[in-house]
């Protein structure tokens, strides 16, 4: 599933590329199964604040989607055509997605003190794509955001900075680690720190996105 939004407000911030506008655009990632659930709302609530901002997002629904772990094939170092060489799921289709935006906003929810197996399989496999085409998401604003019920959230938050750091990726931060507690889908929403820590995240991520492109 896709949802696109096009920003609210009347002026949207463009990206000069090869001498070319497009609009500024970040892709969400949600990497729960549980569509609407406490990971979706966290990124959502981002969301928001960077449509406020003028810039155009994008939700793609990972979790729940079979998807397959990096197989070692090692093929995408020899082809080095930007793609996984392992064509029977869609991961090449989120990997298009991130290498076309601006700004990168993944979600997990946590377990077992880590991310879902559907985030980890993403990390793999566009990481590898990315670093043997030399560096497909260098420079792109990169941040996560973890829905847990008590503990772990930190280790999964890690996790997924490890894509963006050592992808050459810059990191906006908020006033806290972007985490939000709940167990049942929904719960989140009376988290009011973790919201207010989205909040600020999508803000923070949005004045970085136009500093960068100014
Ligand atoms: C397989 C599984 C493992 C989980 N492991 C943890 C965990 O280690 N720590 C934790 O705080 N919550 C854990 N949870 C709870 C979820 O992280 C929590 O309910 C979260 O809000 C789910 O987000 P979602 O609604 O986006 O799916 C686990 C849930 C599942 C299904």
């Amino acid at each position: 599933m896709v949802t696109r939004k096009m920003p609210s407000s009347l002026c949207s911030y463009v990206v000069k590329k090869n001498e070319k506008e497009f609009p500024m655009k970040v892709i969400a990632i949600n990497g729960s199964p549980r569509q609407g659930g406490n990971t979706s709302i966290l990124l959502q609530r981002v969301l928001a604040e960077l449509e406020k901002a003028g810039i155009e997002t994008e939700t793609l629904q990972l979790g729940g989607q079979l998807v397959q772990g990096c197989t070692a094939c090692m093929k995408c170092l020899k082809a080095k055509n930007k793609r996984c060489a392992n064509d029977d799921d869609k991961m090449n289709e989120y990997i298009e997605k991130m290498i076309a935006a601006d700004g990168i906003l993944l979600g997990s929810p946590t377990y077992f003190a880590d991310v879902s197996t559907e985030i980890k399989a993403l990390i793999d496999r566009a990481g590898y794509v990315s670093r043997v085409n030399g560096g497909l998401l260098r420079r792109k604003v990169g941040a996560a955001v973890v829905a847990m019920r008590r503990a772990g959230s930190v280790h999964a938050f890690d996790t997924m900075n490890h894509l963006f750091t050592i992808s050459e990726m810059i990191i906006p931060s908020s006033s806290y680690w972007n985490i939000g507690v709940g167990l049942k889908p929904g719960d989140v929403k009376d988290d009011q720190e973790g919201m207010e820590t989205m909040r600020i995240l999508g803000e923070n991520m949005a004045w970085l996105l136009k500093k960068l492109h100014q």
